[in-house]
């Protein structure tokens, strides 16, 4: 038996290509593999297999498998509001999917412990599944996701201080997101206590601040903006949701708030301005029947396209 025995034994495997480096002392063999963009379950079996396969080289007693590089890189990006109810949610489930579609591998932490929306946005009521310790996103429309809403009961939720909110956010977020590359983070309402700790918890590379054309007085989304300035998460930027209105006849839009203030208000607020959205019948609709219109044709579908776009260019930018 020797180092070249083992050698041959290995190469032969269909996951050949993942072997780093492998060595024979006396009767030991050690094996180190990648382990980049596996889910748990996949790195164990990998593990089993090079193991098994060394062990069957005549003379081989012990092998030593070492996995690496079992924390792929995977970019969080949080999604906030000085106010609740501006859509965080409706965007970041529609940004979600408009992203997948352009390619990327999209994860989604919801991390509203008080109202839970990811789900009904997908219409999934599925449970995730924990290995090891270790829960394991539902993969719904294209999507990972793992919500608070999957694992109690919204009353439950209700009643967690800020230490147990914290802890279920940080399983949220260390779930087994296998080869995800971005990971968009559904934050609660406002700028308070949790929301900080949330955001320190998640170390997002960066945030997205929804806003309503009301809501975008300096003061509120000035509000959100130092919650991330506070945790040195760089503003990608500011999205603009219900400005003006789609006739659900028609189809027109109308401004009754008039056009352009938000833009104005974020150059004001020096964050860049990622899009608009119209207040809209069919898109409320289309998200309170699990169907976000990101995943369909259309003028929403577009408009969202076009702010993951501009999303992906801000990303760039800050991560160079
Ligand atoms: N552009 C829009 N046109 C019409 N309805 C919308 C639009 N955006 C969001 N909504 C609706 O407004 C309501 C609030 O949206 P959503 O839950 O996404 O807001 P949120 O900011 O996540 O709220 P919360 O602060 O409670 O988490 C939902 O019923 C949603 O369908
Ligand atoms: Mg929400």
């Amino acid at each position: 038996m020797t180092n070249d025995d083992v050698l041959t034994a290995l190469d032969q495997l269909p996951e050949a290509e993942r072997i780093r480096s492998r060595k024979l002392t006396g009767n030991v063999a050690t094996i180190v593999a990648d382990a980049s963009g596996l889910g748990a379950e996949e790195r164990q079996s990998l593990e089993a297999k090079l193991k098994a396969a060394a062990l069957a080289v005549p003379g081989v007693t012990e092998a030593r498998v070492a996995m690496t590089a079992a924390k792929p890189h995977r970019t969080l990006i949080a999604i906030g509001s000085g106010k609740g109810g501006v859509g965080k949610s409706t965007l970041t489930a529609n940004l979600a999917v408009a992203l997948a579609r352009m390619g990327k591998r999209v994860g989604i932490v919801d991390a509203d412990i008080y109202g839970p929306s990811q789900p009904t946005l997908f219409g999934t009521s599925e449970k995730p599944q924990a290995v090891k310790e270790k829960l394991i996103p539902v993969e719904v429309q294209g999507i990972r996701l793992l919500s608070v809403g999957q694992l109690v009961s919204a009353d439950t939720a209700l009643a967690w201080r800020g230490p147990m909110a914290s802890s279920a956010l940080n399983q949220l977020v260390e779930g087994d997101w296998g080869d995800a590359e971005l990971i968009l983070v559904d934050l609660p309402p406002g700028t308070g206590d949790v929301q900080l700790s949330l955001v320190q918890k998640a170390r997002p590379a960066g945030a997205v601040i929804v806003s309503t054309p009301q809501d975008l007085s300096l003061i509120d989304a000035t509000r959100a903006i130092d919650l991330f300035g506070k945790t040195s998460v760089p503003v990608l930027g500011l999205i603009e949701n219900m400005a003006g209105y789609q006739c659900p006849h028609c189809g027109e839009a109308s401004d009754p708030f008039g056009q352009g203030g938000a833009e104005a208000s974020a150059a004001r607020l020096g964050v860049p301005f990622l899009g608009r959205l119209p207040l809209s019948t069919s898109l409320r609709e289309a998200s309170d029947a699990g169907r976000p219109p990101a995943a369909g044709e259309g003028p929403a579908a577009e408009a969202f396209s076009a702010i993951a776009i501009k999303l992906l260019a801000e990303l760039e930018k800050v991560s160079a």
